[in-house]
């Protein structure tokens, strides 16, 4: 199959009712693994009973120079629990999320049956993407900023939206800060380069990674990628990129956690990813700009400066409307499955 039909199985919508119980199981999985993760790692494994479905953390899959502590990995599993919940609900099933915080800490999603539940965040499922776009530069109706705001708050984690100009431009002046440190950090460049998929075809043959095409790069072997990125990764060309990006965006949400720890991590995920289907269903489209809360040197100044006090700032969206990007890619369920 080539890239674009590949696309097309992935991001659609499936058959969860079917009466062959493991093909229902796997369908669940299939819409978890349709969750972001940072750098596309696919950074879980799911262990399916008849009760629930486990999500556990692959570690293998750590990105440890731009989340050392972790901290974007269980937001991750965060995210691919709300899709599997959704789901579950669509298709009839409790889909209650628990946090077990024993040893590398698992996630669960109840399997136990009630009345089906198609909700239009599930539906948005197969639409989300994160859109590394430029956007319209036009502003999203307070209507909308409501429907936002509830999708994002949820249990010991709170969503600020900015969408003044002045708050807009403060918070780009760290997102810049935090940037330039990265992007002067060999190691992080590395990493970065490391999860890059250049072509169309290291693309299939991952099934996980930034795909170059889906960050507004011309695909390319990866020879001449590898010589481009690391000739134009540069601290004034992103700069300005990411400027013009976050200008060019309705408002920025910022993610927050009453308490800096895994269960805390996994619940900013879900408040985001229900955030990101939210406004998949109103037509908006969103992207991280998480170089402040990434870069430690940067996090406690950013913190102070939104007033935020003893919590955590989890993640930082800019949000707009603008057009699509092609799609990123996933691995298949079976290459994340546990017997
Ligand atoms: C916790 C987390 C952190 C992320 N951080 C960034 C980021 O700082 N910048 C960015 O462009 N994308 C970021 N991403 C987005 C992922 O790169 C993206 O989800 C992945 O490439 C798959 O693309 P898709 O969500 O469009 O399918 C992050 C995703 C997650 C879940």
């Amino acid at each position: 199959m080539n890239y674009k039909q590949v696309v097309a199985s992935l991001w659609r919508h499936g058959n969860g009712q079917t009466a062959d119980h493991v093909a229902r199981l796997n369908e669940l999985i299939r819409y978890a693994t349709l969750a972001p993760s940072g750098h596309n790692t696919q950074c879980w494994r799911f262990r399916a009973t008849d009760e629930a479905i486990a999500i556990l953390p692959d570690l293998s899959r750590r990105t440890p120079v731009v989340d050392p502590d972790d901290h974007h990995l269980y937001v991750s599993l965060g995210c691919a629990a709300e899709n599997l919940s959704l789901a579950a609900r669509a298709f009839g099933m409790q889909g209650e999320v628990t946090f077990h915080a024993e040893g590398a800490g698992e996630v669960h999603v109840t399997l136990t049956p009630c009345q089906p539940e198609r909700s239009p965040l599930f539906e948005a499922i197969p639409a989300r993407q994160c859109t590394r776009s430029d956007y319209n530069g036009l502003p999203v109706t307070d209507q909308e900023l409501y429907l936002l705001q509830g999708a994002g708050t949820g249990n010991g984690v709170s969503i600020s939206l900015l969408t003044e100009r002045p708050a807009i431009e403060q918070v780009l002046g760290f997102v810049l800060q935090a940037s330039s440190r990265q992007i002067a950090n060999r190691a992080f460049r590395q990493e970065l380069e490391a999860w890059i998929r250049f072509g169309e075809h290291e693309a299939l043959e991952a099934g996980d990674g930034l795909f170059a095409r889906a960050m507004g790069s011309p695909a390319t072997p990866r020879w001449l990628g590898r010589w481009l990125f690391r000739v134009l990764f540069r601290q004034g060309i992103e700069n300005a990129k990411v400027a013009r990006q976050v200008r060019s965006s309705a408002g920025i949400a910022v993610f927050i956690s009453q308490a800096d720890d895994k269960a805390h991590w996994v619940e900013a995920g879900r408040c985001y990813q229900r955030f990101a289907l939210q406004a998949t269903a109103l037509g908006i489209c969103n992207a991280f700009i998480n170089q402040p809360v990434e870069e430690t040197s940067v996090r406690p100044a950013f913190a102070e400066a939104l007033g935020i006090v003893g919590g955590r700032p989890d993640l930082v969206v800019r949000f707009g409307r603008g057009k699509a990007m092609p799609r990123s890619l996933r691995r298949p369920v079976e290459a994340v499955l546990i017997p």
